[in-house]
Formats: C-alpha cells, sequence, structure tokens
C-alpha cells in the first residue's frame, strides 16, 4: 500500500486530499466533529512538510433529478463553509474556502496558495459528475494538484470522481498517490475482522440497526468469520418471527423471513430472549412500557433487548477475544431504552483481553454520547465503508485504486 509517509519532497506541491467531512450539521453549526478531528494528522504532516493542501469532501446527498428549487435547498442544506471555519479553528491558520467546484475560480484560488497554506472546496456533490465518476470532472480536479492522498475512510466505499476518478487519473500522469493515516489506520484494526488469527477466537460479532436487507451482505460475510454472531436492534424482530415468536407490531420483513431461518440454521445466531416493550413508539405519548419473555402481546414492539438477552450478551462478550459491533441494541434516541447498548458498550470495554471495533454509524454515536468511545480498541469513522470492507473481504474501491 502506497503510505503518506513514501511521498517525498512536498514542498511547495499541491496535494489533493479526499477527506470525510461527512459531519452531521444543526442549526448552521457542526453537531459532532469527530471527522474533522480524524483528518488532522495527514493534513497536519502535509501543512508540516510546506505542501499546498488542497482538500474535498462531500457533504449529505444532493439529487439532481429533483426540481431546480429542490436541488438548490439542498445544496444550501449541504453547504461546506461551517466545517472550513471549524477546520480553521481546529488547525490554528486561516482555510480558504472555495465557493466555486471547478473552473476557473477554482483554479485561481489553488495557484494562488502559499506553502504550508490549506483550501477546501464546497461539497463536492454540488458537481453532477461527482458520484457518477465523471471522467472530464476527474481531469479536471487532477489537474488542479501534483499529488493525491486519500483519507477519507467513510466515503472509500464510493467509486465517486473524488475518491477514485482524481487517484486514476492522476496515475495515469505518473503523479504519486497514497493513503493518508486515517485510513491507513482504519485498514489496520479493519483488517483484523476481515482476517482473524488464531488469537482473535472466538470472534465475535453484534449487529443491530434496523433492515436486515441492509445487512445481508455482511451477515453472510460474518457468518463465515465468526464464531458467534448476537443480533439486537429492530432486525433482531424478523429473525424472532421467522422462529415462530410472536413480536406484536415490532418492525419485521416479511420478505427476509427465510433467509433469517437459514442463517439461524448455522448454529452462530444468538438472539433476544426477552424485550423491553411498549404501545407507543412516540415519547411524548402515554405510554407502557414492559419487559416480555418470548412473545411479544399484540399492539405492543420491542424497543431494546430486556435484562435476560443482556446478560446472554455480556456472557458471550466477556468470553470473545476479538468484537465486532454495528448497530445499537435497541431506540437509544429515547432514554428509557438505552439501558441495552448502555450495558453492551460497557461489556465491551470492560473485556480487557479483546480488540474491539465499532464499525461506526449509530453505535459509534452510542458510545460517544455514553462516555465509552475512548475505551475501544478502534472506532471507525466509516459505517457504510466498514460494512462493506468485511462484506468485500478486505477490498474498497476508494482504496484498491491507490495501490
Ligand atoms: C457516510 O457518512 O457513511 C459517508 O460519508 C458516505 O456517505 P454517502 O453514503 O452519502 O456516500
Amino acid at each position: 500500500m502506497n503510505l503518506l509517509e513514501n511521498m517525498k519532497n512536498l514542498e511547495g506541491k499541491t496535494i489533493i486530499v479526499r477527506v470525510d467531512f461527512n459531519v452531521p450539521l444543526k442549526d448552521g453549526g457542526i453537531r459532532d466533529d469527530n471527522r474533522i478531528v480524524a483528518a488532522l494528522p495527514t493534513i497536519k504532516y502535509l501543512l508540516g512538510q510546506k505542501a499546498k493542501v488542497v482538500l474535498m469532501s462531500h457533504l449529505g446527498k444532493i439529487n439532481f433529478k429533483l426540481t431546480p428549487e429542490e436541488v438548490e435547498a439542498a445544496k444550501k442544506k449541504n453547504n461546506m463553509e461551517p466545517v472550513a471555519k471549524r477546520l480553521s479553528e481546529l488547525l490554528g491558520q486561516d482555510v480558504v474556502f472555495s465557493k466555486d467546484t471547478r473552473g476557473e475560480g477554482l483554479k485561481t484560488l489553488v495557484e494562488g496558495l502559499k506553502d504550508g497554506e490549506v483550501l477546501l472546496l464546497q461539497n463536492t456533490r454540488y458537481e453532477k459528475g461527482e458520484t457518477k465518476n465523471d471522467p472530464e470532472l476527474s481531469k479536471e480536479w487532477a489537474s488542479l494538484g501534483d499529488g493525491f492522498v486519500m483519507d477519507a475512510f467513510g466515503s472509500a466505499h464510493r467509486a465517486h470522481a473524488s475518491t477514485y476518478g482524481i487517484p486514476e487519473e492522476m496515475k495515469k500522469d505518473g503523479k504519486p498517490t497514497a493513503i493518508g493515516y486515517l485510513v491507513e489506520k482504519e485498514v489496520k484494526a479493519l483488517s483484523k475482522c476481515v482476517n482473524p488469527e488464531k488469537e482473535d477466537r472466538p470472534y465475535l460479532a453484534i449487529l443491530g440497526g434496523f433492515k436486515v436487507s441492509d445487512k445481508i451482505k455482511v451477515i453472510e460475510s460474518l457468518l463465515k468469520k465468526t464464531d458467534k454472531i448476537l443480533i439486537g436492534g429492530a432486525m433482531a424482530y424478523t429473525f424472532l418471527k421467522a422462529l415462530g415468536t410472536n413480536i406484536g407490531t415490532s418492525p419485521c420483513e416479511e420478505d427476509q423471513l427465510e433467509y433469517a431461518k437459514k442463517c439461524y440454521a448455522t448454529g452462530k445466531i444468538v438472539l433476544p430472549v426477552d424485550s423491553m416493550v411498549t404501545n407507543a413508539f412516540d415519547e411524548n405519548a402515554e405510554r407502557e412500557i414492559k419487559v416480555v419473555e418470548g412473545n411479544i402481546p399484540e399492539g405492543f414492539e420491542g424497543m431494546d433487548i430486556g435484562s435476560k438477552t443482556i446478560a446472554l450478551f455480556k456472557d458471550e462478550i466477556s468470553k470473545a477475544n476479538l468484537i465486532f459491533w454495528n448497530g445499537p441494541t435497541g431506540v437509544f434516541e429515547q432514554k428509557e431504552f438505552i439501558t441495552g447498548t448502555v450495558e453492551v458498550c460497557k461489556a465491551i470495554t470492560e473485556n480487557k483481553h479483546c480488540f474491539s471495533v465499532i464499525g461506526g454509524g449509530d453505535s459509534a454515536a452510542a458510545a460517544k454520547q455514553f462516555g465509552y468511545k475512548d475505551k475501544f480498541s478502534h472506532v471507525s469513522t466509516g459505517g457504510g465503508a466498514s460494512l462493506e470492507m468485511i462484506e468485500n473481504d478486505g477490498h474498497l474501491p476508494g482504496i484498491d485504486v491507490i495501490g
């Protein structure tokens, strides 16, 4: 793998760095700057080498099939400017912000950069060609730099112009490409979950979240790699229904029942034995909350795992030497249903002999919210990317293209 240190003589060179600054925004500010902080080592290294650093990232989604007004509204919502401001605070230096995502305006700003200066482009998805990996756009972007660094782990599963097209074009022109420090760290930790060694056994996966169908490929892959998979969250109810349990009004994907049965037959799946249920999802409604074992009564839906399941999961967690966790066990956004997720966090971090990896997304947010984040061996910045890395046996287009 081409590492950042192997890029030599960077002084005065313009280096394009693809970062993942797809951060949650709220009221015009940034709700969680974790992804910006995670990109700092690479940015600081390049600035220290007196390179001119051009940062690119997408932010949110922009659907060009909508009306021009709707597209404008999506652009406004996914404006990268607050990110430039936060980055400038974190770096302690000015960040040039380019409102233009291509053309003369951008070129002039890039050419005007001095050694050790940094520029951030407006959201790359303002360009229609970004998600299509448009060759013209890739060529234009690649022409702006003398080299490319891929440090957007969270976007490495996307073969877009800024993640795939630019390095492809640069390589054609003999320009250097490398992975940044964040991608290097992510690959190292997640590779353990892709190719576990003898000492990593028992290898346990904990999966939660909403849909079975979203996780079919990763379940298939994990069934081959792990010793056991604990299933919590809403997806557990599809499995429970497949085994004949009444699940009340809990969410269920009817078209995944056969698949769930097949997975269960491997003997590796551990399902909840009790659930915290309610008769109203709305936290402001007058509602009843109780723990039930086995069948869920009509009119009630499962919101979190119950205390017997917590004990069962904790026992499995305490024995594991490698844990990959993706997806909370319940609706942790509501305080009544945080217990399962908190206890899973706690149990994993109390197991001092295990290497523990959170595969991004909601579980990473939960670990941060409940104060356990720093106690995990690795917390990935990419939810989709870490799952795809496991599904594709360690391969992601945005990393493979670097070589
Ligand atoms: C993410 O948040 O998972 C990454 O930034 C990728 O975003 P995307 O799913 O919009 O491509």
